[in-house]
């Protein structure tokens, strides 16, 4: 699977799962626009891996949260690459900015939580689109879970405007359809050397104890590689006629049955036993 010649943007690549995917599609020859919101230095680091990966790119600076912003990056893209084959949204603000229960979020933080997501993916896709060939791809970075469940209170806000994004993303998939440009979107579950990392120690050790104990089929949380690994099959001519989905990337997190007992669900007989 090459890559050569393409062109990417990847919001929130300084860090995280967004340089994971940087790197993943660098890697297989794309050019990546590594966009960053105040952290300069780490997106200058991630170019830096993306030169040793024998490709190139540019670093841009924006608040997603504005869409005058939005529409300056991609200007920087078109003025530096021409074009624009690869859109990943997967910047996110930091928890403070939107964190808080549904019966005590602020209208700040709730515009916080919706304008970085469903509102600057609408931009952005529509900008995008404007720079893009025909057989380009769009991918939104979401947490399914959030949009689905109601009991991890303070995610309110954030779960609602990733649930936009979901939906968007339906929308836009018919919108582009004929130009045979996909937009799909990819749930990771929970994933090392990202936002886990910035949180107590005593939270990072119980969220990888859960996985680790059964809630995660596979046994371990998912890495930026993991996800980067997802994007860079999205972007493959083989994926052309996927188009619209929500795809979870959570080494089967997402199978598990939250009305019973673990020790139950995990009683499926191993090969030897079933001989
Ligand atoms: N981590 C997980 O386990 C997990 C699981 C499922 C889904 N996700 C999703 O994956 C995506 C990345 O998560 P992550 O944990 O890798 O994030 P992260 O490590 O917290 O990095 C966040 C990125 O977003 C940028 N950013 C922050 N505020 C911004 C703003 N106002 N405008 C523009 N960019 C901004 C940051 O730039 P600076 O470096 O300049 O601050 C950084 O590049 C998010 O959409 C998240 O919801 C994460």
């Amino acid at each position: 699977m090459s890559l050569v010649g393409k062109c990417a943007l990847i919001t929130g690549s300084s860090r995280g799962i967004g340089r994971g995917i940087a790197l993943k599609l660098a890697e297989q020859g794309a050019k990546i626009a590594v966009h960053y919101y105040q952290n300069e230095a780490a997106a200058k680091a991630t170019l830096a891996k993306i030169r040793e990966r024998g490709s190139d790119g540019f670093v841009v600076q924006g608040d997603v949260c504005h869409h005058e912003e939005v529409g300056r990056i991609f200007q920087q893209v078109e003025s530096e690459f021409g074009k624009l084959d690869i859109f990943v949204h997967n910047a996110r603000t930091e928890a403070p900015t939107f964190y808080q229960p549904a019966m005590e979020i602020t209208l700040d933080k709730w515009d916080t939580a919706v304008d970085s997501q469903a509102k600057a993916f609408l931009v952005g896709v529509r900008e995008a689109a404007r720079l893009m060939p025909d057989h380009g791809r769009v991918i939104a970075i979401t947490y399914a879970p959030g949009g689905k469940f109601g009991s991890w209170q303070p995610w309110v806000a954030m779960g609602a405007a990733k649930a936009g994004l979901e939906v968007l993303c339906r929308y836009f998939a018919v919108a582009l359809a004929s130009r045979g440009i996909t937009v799909n979107a990819l749930s990771p579950g929970w994933i090392e050397d990202s936002v886990l990392n910035s949180l107590p120690e005593a939270v990072q050790n119980s969220v990888r104890n859960w996985h680790q104990g059964g809630w995660t089929p596979m046994g371990r949380l998912g890495t930026p590689a993991d996800v980067g690994n997802a994007v860079a099959l999205l972007c493959s001519e083989d994926a052309s006629w996927i188009t619209g989905q929500l795809i979870d990337v959570d080494g089967g997190a997402s199978l598990m049955d939250a009305h019973l007992p673990l020790d139950i669900q995990q009683s499926t007989p191993t090969r030897a036993e079933a001989a």
